[in-house]
């Protein structure tokens, strides 16, 4: 059956703006699209679906509008346009170029009207001018790429360099199944807190509020998965800390750390307390987690996590983890977790938009934060003690690089991860791969002092 195309009114072209616009400053861009359907009426109306479903198009598709909106427009960077115009533009391309099928205008004129008449008043007349001419342009437009990257790029929503870096590492056939796997929806994964509630008392309560597919991680017995839509903010297994919202490979790096009740722990990027959280649970609330993070906002939300979860035995520091050794001591952590800062690419799926915020250029810079993290953790770990690293990035200088660089300095060995997922590309280290094991993709290697 062919689905009839979405007849857009003002407002709902009005709403994607704010939303796109939103979603600039608000993430991830799904709670800036919530804000802004809200704002205008869309929330939750039967408008909803097909409009959320037009908004991911354009999200997913940024880059490449962004490159047209340089073309168009002549500026070298989108970044320099007032954000209105900017957003209107990255709406209109996406809705008019790449979204021809699924879409068309009640009135178009009056669309482009009211477009460019808020364009004038927000900015300059001739801003507003300038709209109402490119709109005729886009009618008749047809996106061409004009490079190989390009046209990869199109077939795969991702940055070029990105397609290179993963292709080089597990070849073309075996990217293109993991670029496929970036564009699903995936499922929810909320991860039970076994001091406040049992996985078959979390199960019957979302049995009973009607949420499809419903199973239990064959990796992580207490991560539970399942189809929405489900209203965390209306959650009381949520909001009495009863589950956590987690991903099972997520959830799996504090397992394999290990932690004991009664030991001490240092995590050294710790917000917002996912990981942090399951440690204290596995330690029974018992002993010490000295958790470190520079980000006020995420430090607050791992504040009411741990409230809501019960976990008591956590002394959050709002400071630098390279510094954590001159605060807390060296040899000291029996444990020691560093999931630190990195560029997310294994959470695409649950982020879309990222995907044009991955910039290659930051690689090295995050690479070298890892690494002084990773050396600040393995001074404070006592001799016999284990260090999990893990990062949610399928790069290699993000993974098993940045081991390697500890390893040549003599200053950790590695204790051999066996299964659940894949082996790295340096022995005994782990990587999940979204593809293959239907989680977020994250790298891991469980290390001890050299
Ligand atoms: C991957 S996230 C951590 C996620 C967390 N472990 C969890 O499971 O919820 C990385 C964190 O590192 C923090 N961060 C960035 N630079 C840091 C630094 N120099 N020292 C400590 N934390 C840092 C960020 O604010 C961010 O919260």
């Amino acid at each position: 059956m062919v689905k009839e195309p979405y007849e857009l009114e003002w407002v709902d072209v009005a709403a994607l703006i704010k939303a796109v616009k939103l979603a600039e400053s608000i993430k991830p861009s799904q709670q800036a699209k919530r804000n802004a359907f809200k704002e205008f009426g869309v929330l939750g109306t039967r408008r909803d679906p097909p409009l959320t479903a037009i908004f991911y198009n354009i999200m997913l598709r940024l880059g490449i509008i962004d490159n047209l909106i340089k073309e168009f427009s002549g500026v070298t960077n989108p970044l320099l346009l007032e954000a209105n115009l900017r957003a209107a533009l990255r709406v209109f391309i996406g809705l008019m170029v790449f979204s021809r099928d699924r879409v068309r205008f009640r009135d178009l004129d009056k669309i482009k009207n009211k477009v460019s008449q808020y364009l004038s008043e927000a900015s300059h007349p001739f801003v507003g001018m300038w709209f109402w001419d490119l709109i005729d342009r886009l009618v008749s437009f047809e996106y061409r790429p004009k490079t190989p990257e390009e046209e990869l790029t199109l077939k795969y929503l991702l940055p070029a360099w990105y397609i290179k870096k993963i292709s080089e590492l597990i070849g073309a056939d075996e990217a293109a199944e993991l670029f496929k796997s970036f564009l699903k929806t995936p499922k929810i994964s909320v991860r039970v807190n076994t001091l406040k509630a049992t996985v078959e008392e979390v199960l019957k309560e979302l049995e009973e509020s009607k949420v499809k597919d419903l199973e239990v991680s064959q990796v992580v017995p207490t991560v539970i998965k399942f189809k929405g839509p489900y209203n965390f903010d209306r959650s009381r297994l949520l909001r009495e800390g009863k589950i956590v919202i987690q991903d099972e490979s997520a959830a799996l790096a504090a397992i394999l750390l290990d932690p004991k009740p009664g030991q001490v722990v240092v995590d050294l990027a710790a917000a917002p307390g996912g990981k942090t959280e399951l440690i204290g649970e596995l330690m029974r609330n018992e002993g010490v987690i000295h958790a470190f993070d520079v980000d006020a906002k995420r430090i607050s939300r791992m504040r009411r996590l741990l409230e809501r979860a019960g976990i008591t035995i956590v002394k959050i520091y709002e400071r630098d983890g390279r510094e954590a050794p001159r605060i807390v001591g060296e040899n000291v952590a029996d444990r020691v977790l560093v999931d630190p800062p990195c560029s997310s690419d294994g959470t695409l799926m649950k982020n879309p938009d990222l995907r044009w915020r991955l910039l290659e250029e930051e690689v090295p810079k995050l690479a070298q934060l890892q690494y002084e993290l990773l050396l600040a953790g393995l001074k404070m770990l006592k001799p016999g003690g284990y260090l999990l690293y893990s990062t949610c990035s399928l790069l290699r200088e993000q993974g098993e690089d940045v081991i390697q660089r500890v390893i040549k300095k003599k200053k950790a060995k590695i204790v051999p991860i066996k299964g659940p997922y894949e082996e790295g590309f340096l022995p005994g280290t782990m990587r999940a791969w979204p593809h293959k094991h239907n989680t977020t993709g994250f790298f891991y290697a469980l290390l001890t002092k050299g």
